[in-house]
């Protein structure tokens, strides 16, 4: 095992930080990770801001669902699926303007992804924390006018970023042959493989609540069904995505 696997073994969510800040040395270090990540046809279609403002992190943390580790943390980065830059390159050399589609969507997503797993990485490997916040998405269109998103632009997800001030358990994963096909879909493999998962949940969650709760992976899966963030698609088309 190499340090780099190690840590990315070790990656469990951070949600309680110092109050120290992330240091320009540790930011430069996290974006330049980001920025290295593989982009889909070099576009680099994403964005990040970088929010260290007390009352724009309270204001983002109530948006989020009143989620209070985005107003504690030191920094909160929120990526962004980001077409206005490469539109405007278009416009440099086109007339008309290209209809950003499904595709295009897919793609700045995807790249927003990429840089803030690399960004995470990074951050983790000196020695800070981390939490993806996909709560932002319960309130898209107040998110973007806070941060002043132009169109093209929209928020995929925030990420607090702080000295973690708890230790908690990594959380386990589903067996490997759950998620590792090879050559072709395995379907036969996923009912063991719940239920192999749901004792190992089970257990997790009763140690890390005390013995308070023991929610298997699947009840969490069943307490997640039904549409949810319905509005997303008519924020993304108002913020001129197409998803044609
Ligand atoms: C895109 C994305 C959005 C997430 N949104 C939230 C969130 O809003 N609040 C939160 O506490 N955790 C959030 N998480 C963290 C996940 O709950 C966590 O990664 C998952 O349960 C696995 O736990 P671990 O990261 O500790 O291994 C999010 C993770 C991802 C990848």
């Amino acid at each position: 095992m190499n340090e780099t696997i190690q840590l990315l073994l070790n990656h469990r969510s951070i949600r309680k930080y110092k109050e120290t800040p992330v240091s320009e040395e540790q930011l430069d270090a996290i974006l330049g990770a980001a920025q290295h990540a593989s982009t889909s046809s070099n576009m680099q279609a994403y964005s990040v801001i970088g929010v260290t403002e007390p009352e724009i992190k309270n204001k983002l943390a109530e948006l989020a669902g009143n989620q209070a580790y985005v107003a504690g943390c030191p920094l909160f980065l929120v990526w962004c699926a980001d077409l206005y830059r490469y539109e405007k390159a278009q416009s440099l050399h086109m007339r008309d303007k290209q209809p950003s589609t499904v595709e295009h969507f897919i793609i700045a997503t995807v790249d927003a992804a990429l840089a803030a797993q690399n960004a995470a990485v990074a951050a983790e490997s000196l020695g800070l924390g981390i939490v993806y916040i996909g709560g932002i998405r319960n309130n898209p269109q107040q998110v973007s006018e806070l941060l002043g998103l132009p169109e093209h632009v929209y928020p995929v997800f925030g990420m607090c970023v702080g000295v973690p001030d708890q230790e908690p358990l990594t959380r386990p994963r589903l067996p490997r042959d759950a998620v590792y096909h090879a050559n072709k879909y395995n379907t036969a493999c996923q009912s063991e493989a719940i239920t192999t998962y749901d004792e190992t949940m089970s257990a997790y969650m009763s140690e890390r609540t005390d013995g308070k709760a023991a929610t298997s992976w699947s009840e969490a899966m069943a307490a997640k069904t039904g549409a949810q963030r319905l509005h997303m698609r008519p924020f993304l088309r108002d913020q001129g995505f197409m998803l044609e």
